[in-house]
């Protein structure tokens, strides 16, 4: 069957039948990885799981608050400990905190152990979708967009190795969370011929 024939119900249940683990959603601060992530797992009956939210509650602490009481060092072992902890999971969708494939061994635990997914958005966006939040400390900073782009061009290469790439600059989620269904029953599904 070829997918520009296939209904979005077709296609979600073409995704879920070959589905064996978690989707993990990476990307910049303000790139959608919590919202989107949130209506992907709603669009597919799976169980939605931030990982700065799962740090936040056994620590009794904010991130800021974490940062500030621990340091960085120690947030960054609280991350590495909890994606792999949560990638031994049954399917799932998993929003990661922005540097959390920066390490090296989350990341190999990533590529071998889940579906990726890089939500990518331009500058501006993240700027904006994040200016509200004091709750990003890296970004508690004069200017803010010269951290985002810096902290871009460090880790382009790490999101890069994601086994997809969904723009996520538009405002609304839906076409997003479409593109990673579709994107990943095209990868689930190599068989079929992919007219996106
Ligand atoms: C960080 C991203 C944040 C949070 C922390 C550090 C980063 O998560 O983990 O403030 O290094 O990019 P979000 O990407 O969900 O904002």
């Amino acid at each position: 069957m070829q997918y520009g024939d296939m209904t979005q119900n077709e296609i979600i249940n073409a995704l879920k039948q070959k589905l064996d683990r978690p989707i993990v959603l990476v990307g910049m601060m303000g790139s959608g990885k919590s919202h989107i992530g949130r209506q992907l797992a709603s669009e597919l009956g799976l169980k939605f799981i931030d990982t700065d939210s799962v740090i936040v509650e056994r620590a009794g602490a904010s991130v800021a608050e974490i940062f500030e009481r621990d340091g960085e060092a120690k947030f960054r072992e609280a991350e590495k400990n909890t994606i792999l902890e949560l990638l031994d999971q049954p399917p799932c969708v998993i929003a990661t905190g922005g540097g959390l494939p920066v390490n090296s061994e989350s990341l190999q635990a990533i590529r071998e152990k889940s579906y990726s997914v890089w939500l990518e958005a331009d500058i501006e966006t993240l700027l904006e979708r994040t200016a509200k939040n004091k709750n990003r400390p890296l970004l508690q900073q004069e200017d803010p967009s010269a951290v985002l782009q810096d902290l871009l061009e460090k880790r382009r290469d790490i999101y890069a190795q994601a086994d997809i790439r969904v723009d996520s600059s538009a405002g609304e989620a839906r076409e997003p969370v479409s593109q990673i269904i579709k994107l990943l029953c095209e990868s689930l599904n190599p068989d079929s011929v992919a007219v996106l």
